[in-house]
């Protein structure tokens, strides 16, 4: 049974609104400072030569805004963007038929690109790298190779893995950048905006206490800020107040570092089951019966990120912190630093 998770940061079919509340262009993008600087000597050059954008690559945890990116170039660039993802190009056909639809300087974003099947992803190389299309007619002996020509389009990937991207797939983007976790200010301000265009009245306090429990996550960010608004509205005639967040978020069962008991059952699971680690990430998966992608995506990143986490070549290992933030003691005879690393 798939668990449903308040924080968790990927997508629901819920989070209708979170579309609206997407940031249109680069000036209404908040925080990813560096990045957004990227992005705009992107186009900027890119506008001057007349040209369409390089493949660009976007990676990093689920919810960060990679998807807000892929359409905030399209925007500034006022070009169309065509959306499909890896799981749903099957076959080489698929992609094929996608490619020659496209007109000059359309974006193509495939998202969870390193989904793509290996077949369907050599199609890709002559498409990317010499705007081709190879195609076999005939059958047997018979079969010859006709190269058709596309026009020139951008194409933008998303994925939360980059170590699964094969490398000729890779090389072929201009530019590859990191979208990283937010800073509590940024998520303070995505909330603010969020809550104004939701006309919720929101107090500094109140905002500050999601922002912190939202895991540099702007979707963690804005699903805690409808529930607490639902909280708001029935307990707390519908201010948000400091004290309507944090009774809201203990009901959530999420705790002041926005761990909810998916985070806590793995760090769990470590110390108690496994003596501390170390564990390989599919072990505590199946032992907790959690999907691997969802540990792996959202959860092991966090803990990592934390420093409740530690990674030795023979699996993660709870560190003193993560203890100390359960409440255990720490053992007599802990993890070998040398295992560390
Ligand atoms: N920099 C940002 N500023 C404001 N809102 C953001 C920002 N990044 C993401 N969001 C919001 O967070 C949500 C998730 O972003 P999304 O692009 O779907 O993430 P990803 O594709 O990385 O999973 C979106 O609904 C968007 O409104
Ligand atoms: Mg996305």
């Amino acid at each position: 049974m798939e668990t449903e998770r308040i924080n968790s940061p990927e997508r629901k079919t819920e989070d209708n609104f979170g579309y609206t509340l997407r940031p249109k262009s680069l000036s209404e993008v908040i925080g990813q400072n560096q990045l957004r600087e990227n992005l705009a000597i992107l186009i900027k050059a890119a506008g001057q030569r007349s040209e369409a954008l390089d493949h660009v690559l976007f990676y990093g945890p689920p919810g960060l805004g990679k998807t807000t990116f892929a359409h905030v170039l399209a925007n500034e660039m006022a070009v169309n963007i065509k959306v499909t993802s890896g799981p749903a190009i099957e076959r080489p056909g698929d992609l094929a038929a996608i490619l020659t639809n496209l007109r000059g300087s359309d974006i193509l974003f495939i998202d969870e690109i390193h989904r793509l099947g290996k077949v369907v992803e050599e199609v890709l190389y002559p498409a990317m790298e010499d705007f081709a299309l190879d195609i076999i007619i005939g059958k047997g002996p018979s079969a010859r190779s006709v190269r058709l020509k596309l026009p020139k389009f951008t194409l933008i990937g998303a994925t939360t893995r980059l170590a699964l991207l094969s490398a000729p797939l890779r090389a072929r983007f201009g530019a590859t950048y990191r979208v990283d976790y937010y800073d509590r200010e940024s998520l303070k301000q995505i909330i603010e905006r969020a809550a104004n265009m939701m006309s919720i009245e929101a107090e500094d306090d109140g905002v500050e206490e999601i922002a912190r429990r939202a895991r540099g996550t702007p979707r963690v960010a804005l699903r805690l800020l409808r529930r607490v608004r639902d909280f708001a509205e029935v307990r707390a005639g519908g201010k948000l107040t400091k004290s309507a967040a944090l009774e809201a978020l203990e009901l959530l069962s999420i705790d002041s570092l926005g761990l909810d008991e998916i985070d806590r059952m793995v760090l769990l699971t470590i110390i108690q089951k496994y003596n501390g680690g170390p564990v390989g990430l599919s072990t505590i998966a199946a032992s907790i019966s959690e999907e691997p992608d969802t540990i792996m995506d959202v959860v092991e990143p966090y803990l990592l990120q934390l420093g409740f986490l530690g990674r030795t070549a023979k699996g993660r290992i709870a560190t003193q912190m993560a203890y100390k933030h359960l409440k255990l003691d720490y053992p007599d005879n802990p993890i070998q630093p040398s295992l560390l690393n």
